[in-house]
């Protein structure tokens, strides 16, 4: 393997070699068969692309605004947990890597860094993701914390109410550290004589109860926007809009949970038909390419979330790492739109992919 990746599978690769099997398993891996976790990286493949001609791509620009804030690219920092897992620096270095790229960042509620330390080692745009948990008032800290700390929006996610099947930590008897986040808040290091400590922990912290009528409390305990977080059916989606979310992300939590959900990618039209244009729709799973970005957004979406990229990125080369995984997503998106035809992100249309199923 190339020390240099020239993209973001070969990073995937350099991330295996430089972690314990446990860590990378646990950061890989995806729920049960594991079909969701191909099917998210396949659906991509089963589109192509109506490239136009003869328009002038001289000038390419990627830069667009997410809730109204000015980016890069759209291309957003799924939120992935502890990341000190794969990199000593954790959350601090892939914050640095979006501040540089300027991209947003979406901290995990389990991130190994706290709220606070992300903030003062970078000036990067960030989201904050939250579970609720059943002590609603750690969770009305945390929202509150970071929105003392300047993030700009919470993504709820709401696909957890138990932790998916994943087989990989079960037999490497996976062990989630303390989250400091929530040091002298609750006992995080959970032990259980199964093995991983993953189900344990997620059982008895997070909420099963949580419902759409819950939603009402979140928004009032923040002023900030709300995203919800692994939305994958229209109706669900309405009611999404409906509750006050200020955008939905299509995800199935990067295969990790109930497998058998389709590609998220597959169900993005679906719900974009369904919110009519009332609040931005994003989407997550499988990105690997700039040429993924770009079908995304052609179907409809404001932006995508890199999850593993990012990750893999951290654990092979830290802070840079991540940089170049996020440039080297850029360059191919870049090139997309050249050949495609599309100068600016709003070029990008419904008429410039195809699916398999309408080529048939
Ligand atoms: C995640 N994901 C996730 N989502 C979330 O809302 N909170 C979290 O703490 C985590 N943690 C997490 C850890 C790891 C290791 C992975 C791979 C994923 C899901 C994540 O936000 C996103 O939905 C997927 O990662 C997107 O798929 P790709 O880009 O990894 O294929």
């Amino acid at each position: 393997m190339a020390k240099d990746p020239v993209n973001v599978n070969e990073y995937q690769e350099l991330a295996r070699q430089a972690l314990p099997k446990m860590y990378y398993d646990f950061f890989a891996g995806g729920a049960e068969d594991q079909y969701t976790l191909k099917e998210n990286v396949e659906a991509f493949c089963r589109i192509t692309f109506r490239p136009r001609i003869l328009i002038d791509v001289s000038k390419i620009s990627l830069s667009t605004t997410i809730l109204g804030y000015n980016v890069s690219a759209p291309i957003m920092f799924a939120p992935t947990s502890m990341h000190k897992l794969a990199h000593p620096e954790g959350e601090v270095a892939t914050a640095r890597a979006a501040a540089a790229c300027n991209v947003i960042m979406i901290l995990s509620y389990s991130s190994m860094c706290t709220v606070e330390e992300v903030v003062s080692s970078c000036h990067a745009i960030r989201f904050f993701q939250i579970y609720v948990y059943k002590r609603r008032d750690i969770t009305a800290q945390m929202v509150q914390r970071a929105e003392r700390s300047g993030y700009k929006a919470i993504v709820l996610t709401v696909d957890v109410p138990r932790i998916g099947k994943r087989e990989a930590d079960i037999k490497n008897k996976m062990i989630a550290p303390p989250l400091k986040n929530f040091e002298g808040l609750l006992s995080t290091q959970v032990v259980s004589d199964k093995g991983s400590n993953l189900g344990a922990y997620v059982d008895s912290t997070l909420d099963a109860s949580l419902s759409w009528k819950n939603i009402g409390w979140l928004r009032s305990i923040t002023k900030l926007p709300i995203l919800i977080k692994g939305v994958l059916t229209h109706e669900d989606a309405i009611k999404a809009v409906e509750a006050g979310a200020a955008g939905i992300v299509v995800s199935n939590h990067g295969a990790r949970q109930l497998d058998y959900t389709p590609a998220a990618l597959s169900v993005l039209e679906e719900v974009v038909r369904a919110v009519k244009g009332k609040v931005p729709v994003f989407v997550d799973g499988g990105v690997r390419r700039g040429t993924d970005v770009f079908k995304a957004l052609a179907l409809g979406a404001q932006a995508v979330l890199i999850g593993r990229p990012v990750v893999y990125g951290l654990a092979a080369k830290g802070e840079a790492g991540v940089r170049r995984v996020t440039e080297m997503l850029k360059d191919e998106l870049e090139l997309t739109m050249a050949l495609s035809g599309c100068p600016t992100i709003k070029d990008i249309t419904r008429g410039h992919v195809i699916t398999d199923r309408e080529r048939l």
